[in-house]
C-alpha cells in the first residue's frame, strides 16, 4: 500500500512551473530550518496506553469557539491562485466540507466576500504596515466578510532572503492580478505602507479594538515572548518559524512547542505549524501542548488537484490521526498529554 499523502509534493513539482514550485518549497538562506522541520517531530517517541476502550475515537475540538471535526486546519499561504485557478475558494470549500478552518493570507488572490460566501470558517492573517492606519481598510473588509479572528504574523519585519538561482523568479512569472486583491484601495505605494519594523505587544490590543475580533499571534518560538503576548491580550499563540522561510537556523517548532505551551498555560490557546505531514506528527503536537495544528505546504501541494484533493488530504490526515489515537490508547484529544517522550533511542 502506498501513502497518497507522500505523493503530493512530487506531483506538485511535476505539475507546476519551476519558479512557482521553488517558491512554495524553499526556505530562507541555506534552508536549514526548513529542511529540519518534519524530522524534528520524529525526534519524539510515543508512550502508548493500553487496556483502554478505544472503540470510539473523538477528534473534535474548538479553536476560539469554532468547532472543528479534527484539530487540523490550513495555514495562510500566498499564491494559491497560481497553484490552481480556484485558489482560496477551493481551499475554503475543502475546509468547509471537512469541518476544518482556513486562515486566509492578507496577500490572497480572492476577494474576502467570495471566501465568506463559501460558508467556511475563516480567519484573516495580517502583516501590519509602518503606518497602521493603512491596514484599516483591509481589516474592515475582512470583518464585513465574516472573518472570525485575526492572525498577526510577527516573524516578518523583513522578508527572509531566499536564493532563486538561474531563471525568472515567481514574481516575474505571476500575473499581479491574482495577488493582494483585497487591498482596496491599493495603498501599497503610500508612505508608510512598508511592513512595520516596530511591532510591539500594544499592536495586539490595537488590532482587537479596531476589529472587535480575537487576535492570534503567529511566529512565536520563545516562552518569554508568549507571555508578553498573553499579557497584551492575545487569544492564541501560534508557534511557528514561518515554514523556515524567515530566520534560517531558528529552532524547530517541535522543539519550541512544549516550553511555550507551559508558559501560556490555560490563559490562551496554543497552536503550531511547521513540517506537520502525518497523523503521528499531529498526535505528537497535541501531546506537547498544541490545541490544533496548521498545515502550510501540504494543502498547497494538494491544491494542484483542486478542491477534491485538498479535501482528501484533510480526510486522510484525520484518518491517520484516528489510527494514531486508537493505537495510543487515547479516546479523546486531551488523553494525549504525556504521550510524547524525547529522544528516539533513549527510552524514558
Ligand atoms: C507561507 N507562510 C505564510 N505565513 C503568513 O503568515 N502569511 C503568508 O502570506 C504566508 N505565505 C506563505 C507562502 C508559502 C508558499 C509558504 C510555504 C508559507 C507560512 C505558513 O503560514 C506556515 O507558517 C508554514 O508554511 C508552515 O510550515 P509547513 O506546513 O509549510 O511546513
Amino acid at each position: 500500500m502506498d501513502r497518497w499523502l507522500n505523493s503530493l509534493e512530487e506531483t506538485a513539482r511535476q505539475a507546476l512551473a519551476v519558479p512557482l514550485f521553488r517558491y512554495l518549497s524553499q526556505g530562507a538562506r541555506d534552508g536549514t530550518t526548513a529542511s529540519e522541520a518534519h524530522a524534528a517531530w520524529a525526534e519524539f517517541r510515543l508512550l502508548p496506553h493500553v487496556l483502554r476502550d478505544v472503540t470510539e475515537i473523538d477528534t473534535r475540538t474548538t479553536v476560539l469557539g469554532t468547532e472543528l471535526t479534527c484539530p487540523v486546519a490550513v495555514a495562510p499561504t500566498t499564491l494559491q491562485r497560481a497553484v490552481h485557478p480556484d485558489g482560496e475558494l477551493a481551499m475554503a470549500r475543502a475546509t468547509a466540507a471537512t469541518g476544518s478552518l482556513v486562515v486566509v493570507s492578507s496577500n490572497a488572490g480572492t476577494p474576502f466576500a467570495d471566501i465568506g460566501a463559501t460558508g467556511a470558517d475563516w480567519w484573516l492573517q495580517v502583516y501590519l504596515s509602518a503606518d497602521r492606519t493603512l491596514s484599516e481598510p483591509l481589516l474592515a473588509s475582512a470583518v464585513a466578510a465574516g472573518a472570525k479572528a485575526l492572525v498577526l504574523t510577527v516573524d516578518t519585519p523583513v522578508v527572509g532572503t531566499k536564493y532563486d538561482g538561474a531563471g525568472p523568479t515567481v514574481w516575474e512569472t505571476t500575473d499581479p492580478a491574482i495577488l493582494r486583491v483585497n487591498a482596496e484601495p491599493d495603498l501599497s505605494e503610500a508612505p508608510g505602507a512598508e511592513k512595520a519594523t516596530d511591532l510591539g505587544p500594544h499592536d495586539i490590543g490595537w488590532l482587537a479594538e479596531t476589529t472587535g475580533l480575537p487576535v492570534v499571534v503567529k511566529g512565536v518560538l520563545r516562552p518569554d515572548d508568549a507571555r508578553r503576548c498573553v499579557q497584551a491580550g492575545a487569544a492564541g499563540i501560534w508557534v511557528s518559524n514561518h515554514g523556515g522561510r524567515q530566520l534560517d537556523r531558528s529552532v524547530s517548532t517541535a522543539a519550541a512547542l512544549a516550553p511555550v505551551a507551559e508558559a501560556v498555560g490555560s490563559e490562551a490557546e496554543v497552536y503550531v505549524d511547521g513540517g506537520v505531514r502525518s497523523g503521528l506528527d499531529v498526535v505528537t503536537a497535541l501531546s506537547l501542548g498544541a490545541r490544533a495544528v496548521f498545515l502550510g505546504r501540504l494543502p498547497l501541494y494538494a491544491l494542484v488537484g483542486g478542491e477534491s484533493a485538498v479535501q482528501r488530504m484533510l480526510t486522510d490526515l484525520q484518518d491517520e490521526l484516528v489510527d494514531a489515537l486508537r493505537l495510543s490508547g487515547c479516546r479523546h484529544l486531551g488523553d494525549t498529554r504525556g504521550l510524547a517522550v524525547r529522544g528516539p533511542l533513549t527510552g524514558l
